[in-house]
C-alpha cells in the first residue's frame, strides 16, 4: 500500500501544476497556493506521508479520500511551521532535524490558500465570539453563565475553581463546540486538555478558528459540511435544538426521505435547486443560491437574534438585521412564492414579540423582588431566578427557533407551552414573596426537569 501511494503522489503532483494554473487565471489572489503546493513535493513532504502510512494508516486513508489530498496539498503545507513558532515542536520521525511542525492547525494556515472564507469566518459568530462566550464574563450572558462555569464543575460544594477537577465539566463541554485558549508546556505542546477544541479556539500563535468542525479532518469535504448532520454536533439539545427543528418540519422531511438521492458533491457555490429539493441548515446560512454566493460569515443572513435574555435587530458584532432579512428572503424565493415569505417572516416577528413580552414581564417582577430584598445572592439557590433562565435559554429559545425554522412541535409544546407554565410558576413565587415579605424555604423548582 506504501509503495502503491509514492505513485499517486507523483500523478497527483502533475495534475496539480495544471490545476494551479488554471486557478491563478481566475483568481490572482490565489497566487500564493502555487509556493505553498510546490513545496509540498519536496523528499521532505514525501517522508511524512511515506512514514505516516505507517504510523497513523487512518489519517494517510482519509487523506488520500479528501479533494485536497488529490490536489496534493499534504501534511507538510499546514502543519510545517517556522522553528521560532510558539507552537513549534517536532515529531519523533523529525527529532534532530530543521523542520518542526505543529499539531495545532488553524484557519490561519487555511488562509494562505482560502483567504475570503477565512475572512467571513472571522467576522461571524463562529469565531471570537463563539470563545467569549465561555471566557469572557462580560460577554457571556452575565452573571448566570460564568455561576453556570464554576458551578457545574462541583463549585457549589468545595472543589476548587482553579482546579483541573472543577474544570473538567467545562473542558468535556462548552470547549468542545464554543472552543478554548491553547495553553502549551515546555516542549510547545498543548497542555491542560485545552487541545483540541471547538470553533472559535484561540492558537497560541494568536489565530483563531477551526475550520474543521464542519468539513472534519483530514478529508475536509464540502459534501459534508451541506449535510445537516455537520452542524448537529453543535446546535442541538434542550437550549438551541436546530436540528430537531428541521428534521421535524417540511425541509427536514424531504431531507429524511429524499436526501440519499441528492447531488452533494457539486462545485464549490455551484450547488442549486435541482441537486436537492429542500433546504439544509448549508443552504439557508452559508452555500450560494440563486443570486446569493457562499458566504461563511453565519450572521450574515439573520435578522434577530434569538439566542440572548431578549430578542432585538441584529447590530454591531452580531451583524446587520435588516440586511439580513433581505438576504435570507433570496434563499426562500427560489422555492416559495412572496405570500409565503411574508407570511413566515410575520409569524416570525410576531413569536418574537410574545417571547420578548413575557422576558419584559420577568424582568419587571425582579426588579420589585430585588427592591424589596427578596432575591438570594446565589441564583441557583432560588426557585424565581433559576425558574427565569429556563424561561430565557431553554424554552424561550426553543419557541423562538422553533418559530424561524419551522418546527411546530419545538415553537408550541417544547417552547411556548413551556413558556406559559414556567412564567406561571414565576408569577407564583412574586407573589408569594411579595405577601408574605419573605422568600420561601425551600425551592419549588425541579431543576432539570422538563425544561
Ligand atoms: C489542509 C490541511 C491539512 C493537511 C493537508 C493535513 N492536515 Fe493534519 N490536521 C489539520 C487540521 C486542521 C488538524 C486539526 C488541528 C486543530 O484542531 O488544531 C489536523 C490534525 C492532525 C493531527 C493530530 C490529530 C489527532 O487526532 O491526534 C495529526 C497527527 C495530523 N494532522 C497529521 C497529518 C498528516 C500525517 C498529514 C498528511 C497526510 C496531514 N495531517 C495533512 C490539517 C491538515
Ligand atoms: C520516520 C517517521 C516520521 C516522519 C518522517 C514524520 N513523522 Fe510525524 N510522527 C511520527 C510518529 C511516530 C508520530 C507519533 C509520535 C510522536 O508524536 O512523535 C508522529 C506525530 C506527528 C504529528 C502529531 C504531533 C503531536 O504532537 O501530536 C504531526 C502533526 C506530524 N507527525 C506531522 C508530520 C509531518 C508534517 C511530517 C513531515 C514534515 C512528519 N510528521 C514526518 C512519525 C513520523
Ligand atoms: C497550500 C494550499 C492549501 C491550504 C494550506 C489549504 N487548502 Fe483547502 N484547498 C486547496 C486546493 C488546491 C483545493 C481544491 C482541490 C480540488 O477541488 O481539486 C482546496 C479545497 C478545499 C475544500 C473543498 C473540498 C471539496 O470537497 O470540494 C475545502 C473545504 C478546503 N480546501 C478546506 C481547507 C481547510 C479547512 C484548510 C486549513 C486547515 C485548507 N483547506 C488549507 C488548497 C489548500
Ligand atoms: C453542544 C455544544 C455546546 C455546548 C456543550 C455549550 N454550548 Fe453554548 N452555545 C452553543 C450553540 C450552538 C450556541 C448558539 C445558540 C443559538 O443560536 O441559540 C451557544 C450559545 C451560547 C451563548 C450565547 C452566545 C453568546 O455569545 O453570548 C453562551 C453565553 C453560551 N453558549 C455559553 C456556554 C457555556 C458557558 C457552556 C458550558 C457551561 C456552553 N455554552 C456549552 C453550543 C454549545
Ligand atoms: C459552519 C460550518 C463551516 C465552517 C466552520 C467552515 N466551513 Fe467551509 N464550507 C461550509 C459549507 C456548507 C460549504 C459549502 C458551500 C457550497 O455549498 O458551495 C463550505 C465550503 C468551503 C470551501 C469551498 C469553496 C467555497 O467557499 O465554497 C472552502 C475552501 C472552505 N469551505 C474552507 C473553509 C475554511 C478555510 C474554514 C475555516 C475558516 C471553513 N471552511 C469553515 C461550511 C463551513
Ligand atoms: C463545533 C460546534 C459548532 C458547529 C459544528 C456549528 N456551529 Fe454554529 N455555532 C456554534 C456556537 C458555539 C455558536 C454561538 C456563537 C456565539 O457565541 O455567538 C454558533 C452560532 C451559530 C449561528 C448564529 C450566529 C451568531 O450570532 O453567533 C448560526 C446561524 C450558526 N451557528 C449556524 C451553523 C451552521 C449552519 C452550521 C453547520 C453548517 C454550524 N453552525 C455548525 C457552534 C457550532
Ligand atoms: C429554510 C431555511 C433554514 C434552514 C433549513 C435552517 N435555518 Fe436556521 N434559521 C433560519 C431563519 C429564517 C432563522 C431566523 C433568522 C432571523 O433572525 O430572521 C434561523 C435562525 C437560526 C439560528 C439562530 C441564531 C440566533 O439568533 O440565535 C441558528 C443557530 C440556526 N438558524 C442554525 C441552523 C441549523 C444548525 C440548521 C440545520 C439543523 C438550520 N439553522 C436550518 C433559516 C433556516
Ligand atoms: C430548495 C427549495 C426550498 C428553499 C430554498 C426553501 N424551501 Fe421551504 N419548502 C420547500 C419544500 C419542497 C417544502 C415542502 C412543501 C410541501 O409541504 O408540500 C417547503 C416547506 C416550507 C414550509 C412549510 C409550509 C409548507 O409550505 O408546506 C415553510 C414554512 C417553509 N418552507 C419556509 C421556508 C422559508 C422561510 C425559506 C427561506 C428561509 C424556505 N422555506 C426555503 C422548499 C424550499
Amino acid at each position: 500500500m506504501n509503495q502503491l501511494y509514492g505513485k499517486i503522489g507523483l500523478v497527483s503532483a502533475a495534475l496539480l501544476l495544471i490545476w494551479t494554473g488554471l486557478a491563478c487565471a481566475e483568481s490572482p489572489n490565489l497566487a500564493p497556493r502555487k509556493i505553498e503546493i510546490t513545496r509540498g513535493y519536496t523528499a521532505e513532504a514525501s517522508k511524512c506521508i511515506s512514514c505516516h502510512a505507517d504510523k497513523t494508516p487512518g489519517i494517510i486513508e482519509d487523506w488520500k479520500l479528501g479533494k485536497m489530498g488529490h490536489a496534493g496539498v499534504s501534511c507538510y503545507d499546514c502543519h510545517v511551521v517556522e522553528a521560532d513558532s510558539p507552537m513549534a515542536s517536532q515529531c519523533s520521525g523529525l527529532k534532530g532535524g530543521k523542520i518542526f511542525i505543529s499539531p495545532m492547525v488553524s484557519s490561519k494556515t487555511c488562509s494562505r490558500c482560502h483567504p475570503t472564507e477565512v475572512k467571513e469566518f472571522l467576522k461571524s459568530g463562529h469565531a471570537d465570539l463563539s470563545r467569549a462566550a465561555v471566557y469572557d464574563e462580560k460577554k457571556a450572558g452575565g452573571k448566570l453563565v460564568a455561576l453556570q462555569l464554576v458551578h457545574e464543575g462541583g463549585g457549589f460544594m468545595g472543589v476548587d475553581s482553579n482546579s483541573a477537577l472543577n474544570q473538567a465539566s467545562r473542558k468535556s463541554g462548552c470547549q468542545m463546540c464554543h472552543g478554548s485558549e491553547v495553553e502549551l508546556g515546555p516542549d510547545n505542546k498543548p497542555i491542560n486538555n485545552s487541545w483540541p477544541a471547538g470553533v472559535g479556539t484561540l492558537y497560541p500563535d494568536g489565530s483563531v478558528g477551526t475550520c474543521t468542525v464542519c468539513h472534519t479532518r483530514h478529508q475536509f469535504s464540502v459534501a459534508q459540511a451541506r449535510k445537516p448532520e455537520a452542524c448537529a454536533s453543535c446546535h442541538l439539545g434542550p437550549d438551541h435544538p436546530d436540528i430537531e427543528i428541521y428534521l421535524e418540519s417540511k425541509h427536514g422531511q424531504r431531507y429524511l426521505t429524499e436526501g440519499e438521492d441528492w447531488e452533494w458533491d457539486s462545485a464549490p457555490g455551484a450547488w442549486q435547486p435541482g441537486d436537492y429539493t429542500a433546504p439544509t441548515c448549508a443552504t439557508c446560512h452559508i452555500s450560494g443560491i440563486g443570486e446569493l454566493e457562499t458566504s461563511h460569515n453565519v450572521n450574515d443572513r439573520l435578522k434577530w437574534d434569538l439566542m440572548h435574555k431578549r430578542s432585538e435587530i441584529r447590530s454591531g458584532v452580531r451583524g446587520d438585521g435588516v440586511k439580513g432579512e433581505k438576504l435570507m428572503a433570496k434563499v426562500c424565493i427560489n422555492c416559495h412564492s412572496q405570500s409565503q415569505i411574508n407570511s413566515t417572516s410575520k409569524t416570525l416577528d410576531d413569536s418574537v414579540a410574545l417571547y420578548n413580552n413575557y422576558w419584559d414581564g420577568a424582568v419587571k417582577m425582579k426588579k420589585e423582588l430585588a427592591a424589596k430584598g427578596l432575591l438570594k445572592k446565589d441564583a441557583w439557590r432560588d426557585g424565581y431566578q433559576e425558574l427565569m433562565y429556563y424561561l430565557w435559554h431553554h424554552t424561550g429559545r426553543r419557541a423562538r427557533q422553533g418559530s424561524a425554522m419551522n418546527g411546530p412541535d419545538y415553537a408550541h409544546w417544547h417552547g411556548f407551552f413551556q413558556v406559559f407554565q414556567v412564567y406561571k410558576d414565576m408569577q407564583d413565587i412574586y407573589n408569594y414573596r411579595i405577601k408574605n415579605n419573605k422568600i420561601e424555604e425551600l425551592s419549588t423548582v425541579m431543576s432539570s426537569g422538563p425544561l
